[in-house]
């Protein structure tokens, strides 16, 4: 038991194998098993998916904002590097790969829910999904284009001059924090369309 806990990969594997477990128990009960030949199984999968990896982007984001970059000024300058050069570029790979996850299984939920068109172009009944679609692709696009390639500067990742260092490291903090704020109303929009809309 302990061999599993003590690795990342075998913890996630557990994870889906109980997941299986909980399936063929419920199939066993009520007769009714996982339809890998119907559509909307897939795109309820597919769901699943976008949900997982919308956590992962999420949960960091809140993780940079509500943790790490409060507590940075209380760290002394010595122990700083910790945080920059080991914690934060690995903070950022699952951040900015889970954003990139996230907007693609949403995408694929769209497309096959048959509403990509009407919710991107906000026609009624989609008002909700498509709103919170624009927010993601406006958050994904600030992971992207804002906030990681000012965050390779800041980090140190790519040299700069110390005053373009600094002016990155503001500039990656404030498209973060529009992030924060845009994911309060995107996550309402995502849940609301299963719940009737707006
Ligand atoms: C770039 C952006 C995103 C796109 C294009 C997108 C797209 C979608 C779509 C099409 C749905 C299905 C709505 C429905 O028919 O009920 C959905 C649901 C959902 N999304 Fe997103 N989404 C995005 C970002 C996010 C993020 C960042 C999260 C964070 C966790 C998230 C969490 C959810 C949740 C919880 C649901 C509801 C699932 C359900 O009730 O079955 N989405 N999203």
């Amino acid at each position: 038991m302990g061999a599993i806990f003590q690795s990342l990969g075998r913890t996630v594997a557990a994870g889906v194998v109980l997941l299986v477990v909980f399936l063929v128990i419920a199939g066993l009960g009520t007769g009714q098993w996982v339809r890998i030949n119907d559509h909307s199984w897939w795109a309820f999968f597919f769901r699943w998916l976008h949900v997982l990896s919308g956590v992962m982007w999420i949960g960091l984001l809140w993780y940079f904002n509500f943790v790490q970059t409060p507590s940075m000024p209380k760290i002394p300058d010595e122990q700083k590097p910790a945080v920059s050069k080991v914690i934060a570029p690995t903070a950022l790979f699952w951040f900015r790969w889970a954003a990139m996850a996230t907007i693609v299984t949403g995408i694929i939920v769209a497309t096959m829910m048959g509403y990509i068109g009407k919710a991107l172009t906000l026609q009624g009944g989609y008002h909700a999904i498509g709103l919170g679609m624009w927010l993601g692709a406006i958050m994904w696009f600030n992971v992207w284009f804002v906030i990681w390639p000012n965050q390779k500067k800041a980090l140190g990742i790519v040299q700069v001059e110390p005053a373009e260092k600094a002016a990155a490291a503001k500039r990656a903090g404030m498209a973060s924090r529009i992030n924060t704020m845009l994911s309060i109303p995107m996550l309402f929009c995502m849940v609301a369309q299963q719940n009737g809309g707006f």
